[in-house]
């Protein structure tokens, strides 16, 4: 059974909250989401294995901690993806990224793959994929499949929102694959919409329409 974390810090949702406005500007909408990608990263984090190194401070000799194996990989799913991507960075700017472009097919809602990069090494790598809006899970499940067609460690999946109908599907297709999202909304829309939800993520974060 897929494990659901809603992040329910009272940062988290106080910036979710400025981001739903319709009113919020596309700058401030943007710096809210990277803030807030900040705060997912490191929630999403906890639980990396660490090591021990020796080191020297100007004191004396110590035993400290550093994050183990090989490095993180977030992958982006474009577009709207970019907008977590960078917030996630600002946390951990050592990590590998990822592209997977998809579209969401507007009649059918289907995911098409258009674009395809990955780091090398992945079967060696823990694997977050980032994108605001879980909503139909079609794009998110492509995505998913896709990746671990290279076996990577493991596959983390971290929104913004989502909905009932988005985590149940992802649930039923990649129940190994936890969730990371700020708030599961109410329901899903005809048109594969988010309600109360924020709009359409991308539009919100490059300002386009
Ligand atoms: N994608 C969006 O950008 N918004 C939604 O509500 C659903 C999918």
């Amino acid at each position: 059974m897929t494990q659901v974390h809603v992040l329910d810090h009272p940062l988290v949702q106080h910036k979710l909250t400025l981001m739903r406005k319709k009113e919020a500007s596309t700058n401030s909408f943007r710096r809210l989401l990277g803030e807030l990608a900040s705060l997912m990263a490191y929630e999403v984090t906890r639980d990396m294995a660490l090591s021990d190194i020796e080191i020297e401070t100007p004191m004396e000799t110590m035993t400290g901690k550093v994050i183990d194996g090989k490095k993180l990989v977030f992958v982006s799913i474009l577009r709207a993806g970019t907008g977590i991507l960078d917030g996630m960075l600002n946390v951990v700017p050592g990590a590998r990224v990822g592209h997977i472009g998809l579209y969401r097919d507007p009649k059918t809602l289907v995911a098409v793959e258009y674009y395809f990069k990955m780091p090398q090494d992945m079967h060696e790598r823990d694997v977050v994929v980032v994108d605001p809006m879980l909503a139909t899970g079609n794009s998110a499940i492509a995505a998913v499949e896709r990746i671990k067609e290279l076996r990577p460690k493991s596959i983390k999946f971290v929104c913004l929102l989502t909905c009932p109908e988005g985590v149940a599907a992802m649930q039923k297709a990649h129940p190994d694959v936890p969730i990371y999202t700020a708030a599961i909304d109410r329901e899903l829309n005809d048109h594969g919409y988010i309600l109360p939800g924020l709009g359409d993520a991308g539009d919100r974060i490059f300002g386009t329409k």
